[in-house]
């Protein structure tokens, strides 16, 4: 059976990604700072294999950790998702109050974490010559969506990151791509989310608001053999609307 990391796997998007990836026939790691014994549960639960790894994305040893355990759990890495990021909580504001360790914050996440993260899956799917690895950026690189732009800098050099693997990975046979959702929203984590959605509806070809299992066929494609010869893309999942 293939093996898929997902990073930050523990809830929201991740959690779902971590399922469908189950549903699909993964063995998935679920690695995230918070416990994912639940999403592990209910993985096994279901007749599949997971386990959990308790990951600070920021740190080096943390993703070393992380690509060992998966390895030793299951044999294989054959997909990485990097789906952990500072986001729910990051501090929202004009981009001039900003502090600097909040903008730190964010790019320690969001960027080092990714970097490290493929850093660390690279001997195993090199070693196999195959692996999938799957960046998430999002639309707020498009839009320049004013509050956060820490946030929006930091998924903005996910893509730069993702044509620079891309291109070096090739030739170990591993892909490389991104996918930027549009807002999806969890108003628990972010109650903003749910006045923002309204505008984000209305300037939308498909007019509803996103969920986090409109990703997951995306997800399962780059993850899977159908993407093989799809490398250093960005794949847009936003129900057609258009940036302006
Ligand atoms: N929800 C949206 O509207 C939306 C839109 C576009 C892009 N995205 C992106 O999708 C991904 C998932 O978003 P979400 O809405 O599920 O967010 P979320 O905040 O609910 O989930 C993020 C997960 O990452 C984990 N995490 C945070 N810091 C970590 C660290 N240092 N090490 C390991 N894990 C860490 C969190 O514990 C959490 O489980 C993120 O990359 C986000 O930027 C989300």
């Amino acid at each position: 059976m293939p093996t898929a990391i997902v990073t930050g796997g523990a809830r929201g998007l991740g959690r779902v990604y971590s399922l469908a990836l189950a549903a699909d026939g993964f063995d998935v790691v679920v690695a995230d700072l918070l416990d994912s014994q639940d999403v592990v549960n209910e993985i096994v639960a279901g007749g599949g294999r997971a386990v959990g790894c308790r990951t600070d994305v920021s740190s080096a040893a943390d993703n070393e950790a992380m690509a060992a355990a998966a390895a030793e759990a299951f044999g294989t890495i054959d997909v990485l998702i990097n789906n952990a990021a500072y986001y729910s909580q990051i501090v929202r504001g004009p981009f001039d109050e900003v502090s600097v360790q909040d903008w730190d914050r964010a790019f320690e996440i969001n960027v080092r974490g990714a970097w490290l993260a493929c850093c660390a899956v690279h001997p195993y799917m090199k070693q196999q010559q195959s692996g999938k690895i799957i960046n998430i950026s999002s639309t707020t690189c498009f839009k320049g969506t004013v509050g956060f732009p820490h946030y929006v800098a930091s998924k903005s050099a996910i893509v730069g990151l993702t044509r620079c693997l891309a291109a070096e990975l090739g030739p170990d046979g591993i892909t490389v791509n991104v996918v930027s959702p549009d807002l999806i929203p969890d108003p628990s984590l972010r109650p903003s989310d749910q006045v923002s959605d309204t505008f984000v509806v209305a300037g939308r070809a498909i007019k509803r608001t996103q969920t986090p299992e409109d990703m997951v066929g995306t997800i399962l494609y780059l993850a899977g053999d159908a993407s093989d010869f799809v490398t250093g893309q960005n794949i847009v999942v936003n129900g057609g609307a258009f940036f302006q």
